[in-house]
Parts: structure tokens; C-alpha cells; sequence
């Protein structure tokens, strides 16, 4: 069990405004904010991203959507953070998403999700490593 995950505020609530809700359902379910920033990620490096989906059918929507506008990165920090932040989160697809998670609140459409969340201990190691260095992580 790790401690840490990763998130990434999307397009869609950056732009419609959700930073604020978003970041204040985070730290009311305990998660400690151990770095973030906001950023625009190119088309390129949103592609490296989620290389790992790149057979899939819709990687070049999602690549478009992730490098449309401004993203907020955050590394969190809870006990269990990794499955508490998916609870947390909420289905992919809103329309099945649980009451009181932050994608039944704020996401529009299975591909505006408004939140990514790290979905194993590794990939959240590999994904905070992608926006931060090793100085930015205490
Ligand atoms: S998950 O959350 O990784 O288990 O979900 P998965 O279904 O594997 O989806 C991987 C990422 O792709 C996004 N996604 C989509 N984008 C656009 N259109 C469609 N139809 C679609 N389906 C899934 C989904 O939000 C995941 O992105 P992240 O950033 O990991 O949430």
C-alpha cells in the first residue's frame, strides 16, 4: 500500500471553473496536497502521457481534449491514496459515477471527465514523476 497518487485537473473544469470545488472535495476527504501546479501540455507530451491507451479508439480525442487548455497536477498524499482517490473520483463515465464523487458533481461526458486519478502505485510514481522533480516532492 503507497501513500501517494496522482491527479490531474482536466480541460473541461479548469475552464468551467471547478478548480476551487475540485481541489476542497480533495483535502475534506483527508488527501494531502504534496505538489501542484497548473500548465498547458502540448499535444506531444500529452500523447506521451497516455501512451500506455494508444491503440485504443479514442487516444486522438483524448490527446486533443488533454492539450486543449490549462491542467492543474497535483501529487496527493493519504493512506490508501491510490483506490481512495478512484472512490473518490468516481466512475470514468459520470453517467455511472456514485453520488458525492467529484465526477458526478463536475464531469461532462466520458470524454470530459474533469479529474484523471492514478489507477496502480506504479503508474502514480511514473505519472507525478512526468511534472515533477524530485525537489518539488517533500
Ligand atoms: S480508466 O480510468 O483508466 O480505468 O479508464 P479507461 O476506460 O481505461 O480510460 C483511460 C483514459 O481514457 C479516457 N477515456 C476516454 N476519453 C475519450 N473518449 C472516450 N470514449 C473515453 N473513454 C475513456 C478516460 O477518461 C481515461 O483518462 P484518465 O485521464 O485516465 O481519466
Amino acid at each position: 500500500m503507497s501513500n501517494r497518487t496522482f491527479t490531474m485537473i482536466k480541460p473541461d473544469a479548469v475552464q468551467n471553473g471547478h478548480i476551487g470545488g475540485i481541489l476542497d472535495m480533495i483535502c475534506k476527504a483527508g488527501f494531502r496536497i504534496v505538489a501542484m501546479k497548473q500548465t498547458r501540455l502540448s499535444a506531444e507530451k500529452a500523447g506521451e502521457f497516455y501512451a500506455v491507451h494508444k491503440e485504443r479508439p479514442f487516444y486522438g480525442e483524448l490527446v486533443e481534449f488533454m492539450s486543449s487548455g490549462h491542467i492543474v497536477a497535483a501529487i496527493l498524499e493519504k493512506d490508501n491514496a491510490v483506490e481512495d482517490f478512484r472512490k473518490l473520483i468516481g466512475a470514468t463515465n459520470p453517467a455511472n459515477a456514485e453520488e458525492g464523487t467529484i465526477r458526478k458533481k463536475y464531469a461532462e461526458s466520458i470524454g470530459r471527465n474533469a479529474v484523471h486519478g492514478s489507477d496502480s502505485n506504479e503508474n502514480a510514481q511514473i505519472e507525478g514523476d512526468f511534472f515533477f522533480s524530485g525537489l518539488e516532492k517533500f
